[in-house]
């Protein structure tokens, strides 16, 4: 019985043996292919060469390749053989070998490496593909009878690319796992035949109409589910029975104390968490980082249901790094990345899984709310406004959500919630301002295909001869451009550097004999030509005719010494913060640097404070800046920091700064450290779970910051009258003048008040035997009126108080009895009576009260009345 990983390597050997070049498996990341989201087969990073985009530089490959497919989410788990991430085992042909080669060793790997029994085996092929039919009879020699039609047999990566109709091979697993059904049989629902390799004849092109083209080459694509093919060969019940599932599974049966295979229910939840802890494993290992929108939001959807699974199990606390070590264990030897992006991965899982538990409470019991209200009036359907809510708010994914109410018959508004999500990303979409395309048109790619790479010779010249080898305008091929237009340029060969890895392109301009152009911006297609946008300036630029390519050097000295530093910076965080620090993305422009990287705190004012000093240092040390090409491998031997995305066989380039940095980078530096200049660190802060952004200037910019700083103090001194060395002092000087006036004025203030209540307590009267105050006051408020009845009571400290005071065109009353209760008097009632004279109305306490009126005039009378009120409410 083989292992898992036995099986993976046997695969790649064999097709090795029969010519294929066996590569590693490329990102889940699709490279430069906007119409996927994610790697969801084999296949995907070979579009280009089965679209003959580039040319192939190999006719045959193999790869085990990682893979995630979500469409299927809800029934992993459910059963026995759908996964979110998966490995796919392939062989691929570029116009190489085609049906009979694709057919022929698929048969025999499977019959003779595999040993299957072919009385156990089925085949499924296009109907209309006779083709294919007579090469497994003939050919192969599998028994007619065996082959059967599906109509399904027709394979497409996505709604538009290479594809082809397909021939399956199938093993029928036995009557014991079939559904009974005397139509049971290949493409059956249940579990007795089971797919285990579909041969794609990959011979056309789908456009976005649906329009299928025949490919310039036929060519093979195959994919074998490495988790299937292992259920098989070790005879067991599922793919979670393997090995390559078994060690996950049992880990978090352990951290759950439940044991596999006790109850459905159980089982179901350690088969989703152990697939989706893969998922989010591998697609973290790749630099995917969870997000609201895009991958990051598939990854970001996996890992909370894989917690929310976990809570069913009981598990309440952070397990996923747990998992993943068991994860790395099992698979890193295979893909390195497990390993070498451990910080990453760790970091992240324990960042998602903290916030995540924290809301996930507080929405649940949302949720439950809701439903209860749903219940209640006897509706079944949650608002698309509330699911957004729950997914805006406590990070709900709208298919946890629906999941949740499918437990209890319920269902959202997946419309209105739609049109919600929708709002919300055209208003984040204004909010992030998007990069510039370049314009691509059939007739733009074809031109791009055939020129191919562009040779770059601006690392080292930043003037050179060239021919114009197109111009292009909307798309269409022109053979001039004049003055104003502008066109999108191809050279013979180019000094200006394209927009990549974070550094923006060269500016310069273009010139012929008699013309000019101004190039505004310079972008690489997937073919390595290089774009140059360009604005015609003076006279007419015609294709085919000699120009001169001149890059501004000024922007591009400027530009080097932004992107050096950005490289020291990196090496002084990782020096001064610690080795999890990685690279997020960067921005590099004349103007300035920006770096966004890993780090789950703020810096502190030391920390940097030393890192800035440390860049400061290695600039003035000098450090010879020494650039060198090769292969992926060597560079990640020598130590070298890469990013995500570099694939292995990848020539790269290496930047040294001697032992201080040494990096992966296509960008262009300065020859030695020391012109820099000065660095300096203008701000830091945090840009999302884990991600800080720091933000410099170096060179000229740090000479440009200081005079600004300079021009600030010399204005500053100049208000002041004061020498600039002088400011701090004469600040302080002014500042505790200023206290001192502050405190003069609440004196003031203070003795004002003491003196209208001195002058108010004369006009105490006497009712009754009870001592009694009754005036107009000046008070901008109530709050105010209050303030001075709060007074005027202290001094008085036995009586009544009835003060009232006209504010914005009415009537505000207190009234004031102290001590509560004397005898039997109550503010409120006084208050009332009082207000009413006014037309108003209010009340309150026994002690205090308040009131208003509406009609000014009538305050005096109403003071005239508070003596005989009051008298009426003493108590004798
Ligand atoms: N690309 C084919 C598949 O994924 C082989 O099934």
């Amino acid at each position: 019985m083989y292992t898992g990983n036995e099986l993976r390597s046997m695969f790649l050997k064999f097709f090795e043996s029969k010519g294929h070049k066996m590569l590693p498996s490329a990102s889940l990341i699709p490279k430069d292919d906007p119409t996927l989201l994610l790697t969801v087969a084999g296949m995907v990073p070979f579009k280009p060469y089965f679209q003959r985009r580039v040319e192939p530089p190999f006719p045959r490959a193999t790869t085990a390749q990682k893979c995630v497919r979500t469409p299927d989410l809800e029934v992993v788990g459910k059963t026995a053989r759908h996964h979110t991430f998966f490995e796919m085992l392939g062989n691929f042909s570029f116009g190489d070998y085609f049906k009979e080669g694709a057919i022929t060793w698929a048969w025999e790997y499977v019959t003779q490496v595999l040993k299957l029994p072919a009385e156990k085996l089925w085949v499924s092929v296009y109907p209309e593909d006779d083709e294919a039919r007579t090469l497994w009879t003939e050919k192969a020699g599998v028994n007619p009878e065996r082959i059967v039609n599906d109509e399904t047999n027709f394979w497409a990566a996505g709604p538009t690319g290479p594809c082809g109709p397909c021939s399956e091979i199938y093993v029928d697993l036995g009557e014991s796992r079939g559904c009974g059904s005397p139509d049971c049989g290949v493409g059956c629902d249940c579990d007795r035949f089971l797919e285990i390799w579909n041969l794609v004849f990959m011979q056309y092109n789908r456009d976005e109409e649906g329009n299928l083209t025949p490919l310039p080459k036929q060519n093979i694509d195959t994919g074998m589910g490495l988790e299937r093919i292992a259920s098989v060969i070790q005879g067991v019940e599922s793919n979670f029975d393997t090995d390559l599932f078994r060690p996950l599974i049992d880990k978090v049966a352990e951290i759950a104390g439940v044991s596999y295979k006790e109850t459905p229910k159980n089982d179901l939840a350690l088969k989703v968490i152990a697939d989706h802890a893969r998922a989010v494993s591998f697609m973290l290992g790749d630099g995917i980082r969870p997000d609201n929108e895009g991958r990051g939001y598939v990854l970001r959807r996996i890992l909370r249901r894989a917690v929310r699974y976990a809570r069913l199990l009981g598990i309440e606390k952070p397990f996923l790094e747990t998992v993943f070590k068991v994860i790395q264990a099992n698979y890193a030897h295979h893909y390195p990345e497990l390993k070498e992006n451990e910080n990453f991965i760790v970091n992240h899982l324990r960042l998602e899984e903290k916030n995540f538990q924290a809301t996930l409470e507080q929405g649940t019991q949302m949720l439950q709310e809701k439903v209860r209200g749903l219940v209640e009036k006897g509706e079944k359907v949650l608002s698309g406004a509330d699911a957004f809510y729950l997914y805006e708010t406590y990070g709900f994914p709208v298919e946890l959500t629906e999941e949740i109410l499918a437990e209890q018959g319920l269902k959202v508004d997946m419309p209105s919630f739609e049109e919600a999500a929708a709002e919300h990303r055209r208003q984040a979409k204004e909010k992030s301002q998007q990069m510039r395309a370049v314009n691509e048109s059939p007739a733009l790619t074809e031109k791009a295909k055939t020129l191919g790479a562009t040779p770059f010779i601006g690392y080292g010249e930043l003037k050179a001869e060239a021919r114009i080898e197109g111009l292009f305008a909307g798309g269409e091929e022109v053979k001039d451009a004049g003055e104003g237009e502008e066109v999108l340029c191809f050279l013979s060969q180019t000094p200006f550097y394209a927009e990549s890895g974070g550094q923006v392109s060269d500016s310069g301009v273009i010139k012929s004999a008699r013309a000019e152009g101004k190039v505004i911006e310079v972008k690489k297609g997937v073919t390595g030509t290089v774009y140059h946008r360009i604005l015609v300036t003076q006279g007419v630029l015609h294709s085919g005719e000699a120009v001169e390519a001149i890059v501004d050097t000024t922007d591009r000295q400027a530009t080097a010494r932004h992107h050096s530093a950005t490289h020291l910076l990196q090496s002084a965080l990782r020096s001064v913060l610690g080795a999890h620090v990685q690279q997020a993305g960067s921005l590099v422009t004349p103007e300035r640097l920006r770096f966004d990287f890993t780090h789950f705190s703020p810096l502190t004012a030391e920390e940097l404070e030393n890192v800035e000093k440390e860049i400061n240092q290695a600039v003035l040390a000098n450090y010879c800046v020494d650039i060198k090409e090769m292969s992926l491998e060597e560079a990640k031997a020598d130590g070298a920091t890469a990013l995500f995305g570099e694939k292995y066989g990848d020539v790269v380039r290496v930047v040294r700064m001697e032992d201080y940095s040494k990096e992966l980078c296509g960008g262009t530096h300065v020859r030695a450290t020391g012109e820099i200049g000065l660095v300096k660190i203008l701000s830091e802060g945090g840009i999302g779970a884990g991600l800080r952004r720091i933000e410099a200037v170096a060179g000229l910019e740090s000479l440009n910051w200081m005079r600004a700083l300079d021009d600030q103090l010399e204005t500053t001194a100049g208000l002041l009258k004061a020498h600039p060395q002088d400011v701090p002092k004469r600040v302080i000087g002014l500042l505790a003048q200023m206290k001192d006036l502050e405190r003069e004025v609440q004196q003031l203030q203070a003795r004002l008040a003491k003196s209208e209540v001195d002058s108010l307590l004369s006009k105490v009267t006497e009712v009754g035997g009870v001592q009694l105050l009754a005036a107009q006051v000046h008070a901008p408020d109530m709050e105010g009126l209050r303030q001075m009845a709060d007074l005027v009571r202290d001094r008085l400290k036995q009586g009544v108080l009835v003060l009232g005071a006209v504010a914005e065109g009415k009537v505000n009353w207190v009234s004031a009895v102290t001590p509560s209760g004397l005898s039997g008097l109550h503010a409120g009632q006084i208050i009332k009576e009082v207000a009413k004279i006014t037309g108003g109305g209010g009340g309150g306490r026994p002690d205090m009260a308040q009131a208003g009126g509406k009609d000014p005039a009538k305050l005096g009378e109403a003071l005239d009345q508070v003596p005989a009120i009051v008298r009426k409410f003493i108590r004798s």
